[in-house]
């Protein structure tokens, strides 16, 4: 069975039924709730975001759009067996570097942001199936990434979020159930968010700092909810590659190939077997052209981001 995307009275969809809709995210603007801004260069139901009340989206086009992700019990159920079926693609053959080369970070030095041509991988969704190929591409190349995962998937694969921790790839929080948390109630969103946390803390220690709430979708309150919770700062993204839409590894290294720019945050889905195969050229190009990935805490370490802040990029 594929997704497929569907648009239902302004509702953006990856679905696998109806129930697993995915309205248009809404963003704050100005410390107010605001609803689906439109954008010439962008479907209709592809909001572009609008400001945040701590930063401007500046030159950088913003798109934070729907994620569209079935409820993860849904993803449990229908997407390893789905993905299992495909047959396996040789990998592209890469060069081995090792941390501390060209511009890679030298281990235990966080990379200067300020100084470096910085650029941040994050995938949300996951951990899945595919997350293993993915971790083994970041290793072979030094380089870093943030994954927002869902709770449940944690708890399928505690494997792969304590091997995140331990190669030095940041664990951010993307709550248990995939909501919108603009309509839970704040009791509701820091239990999404703490159910989550608590499952990673399982795994490797210590919980997460970092939420990306589900379709970038969030209100003022949320956000002050979201401050409570340990740091809270708010991540969503200035590339949106929409790989949950096209699954095409050729378009996904595109979009970044024609968005990435120093300070970017870029928004991909591990849980896509495309995307992760798209990695390996995604890297090579942004390496060649000088970036350092890093993770979100990196990148934005100059900004010192205060609880329940939002950042689309850094810059
Ligand atoms: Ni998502």
């Amino acid at each position: 069975m594929r997704w497929k995307s569907v648009v239902v009275s302004g509702i953006v969809c990856g679905v696998l039924t109806a129930s697993a809709c995915a309205p248009a995210p809404t963003m704050v603007a100005s410390g107010e709730t605001s609803t689906a801004p439109s954008s010439s260069s962008a479907p209709a139901a592809t909001p572009t975001p609008t400001a945040t009340p701590e930063r401007s989206a500046g030159s950088t086009p913003s798109t934070p759009a729907s994620t569209p992700t079935a409820t993860p019990s849904s993803e449990a159920s229908v997407t390893p067996s789905v993905e299992a079926s495909e047959p396996k693609e040789p990998s592209e053959p890469e060069k081995t570097q090792q941390p501390g080369d060209d511009n890679t970070a030298a281990p235990g030095d966080r990379p200067d942001c300020t100084k470096l041509r910085c650029i941040a991988l994050t995938f949300d969704d996951g951990p899945g199936p595919h997350t293993k190929q993915l971790l083994d591409t970041l290793a072979k190349t030094g380089s870093k990434a943030t994954f927002f995962v869902l709770g449940p998937n944690v708890a399928s694969h505690p494997e792969l979020i304590k091997r995140m921790d331990k190669e030095g790839h940041q664990i951010g929080n993307h709550s248990w159930n995939h909501p919108q948390l603009s309509r839970l109630s704040s009791k509701k969103v820091l239990s999404e968010v703490e159910r989550t946390s608590a499952e990673v803390k399982k795994v490797t220690g210590h919980g997460t700092k970092t939420v990306r709430p589900p379709y970038g979708d969030f209100t003022k309150s949320t956000r002050s909810t979201l401050a409570k919770f340990p740091s809270g700062e708010i991540i969503l993204w200035s590339v949106d590659t929409l790989d949950w839409k096209t699954r095409s590894t050729a378009k996904t290294i595109a979009s970044v190939k024609k968005e990435a720019r120093p300070g970017a945050i870029v928004l991909m889905h591990d849980i896509h077997k495309p995307t992760v195969d798209a990695v390996p050229a995604i890297v090579k190009h942004l390496r060649d052209e000088g970036y350092t990935l890093v993770t979100v805490d990196d990148l934005l370490a100059s900004e010192h981001p205060k609880p329940g802040q939002v950042f689309t990029h850094l810059g």
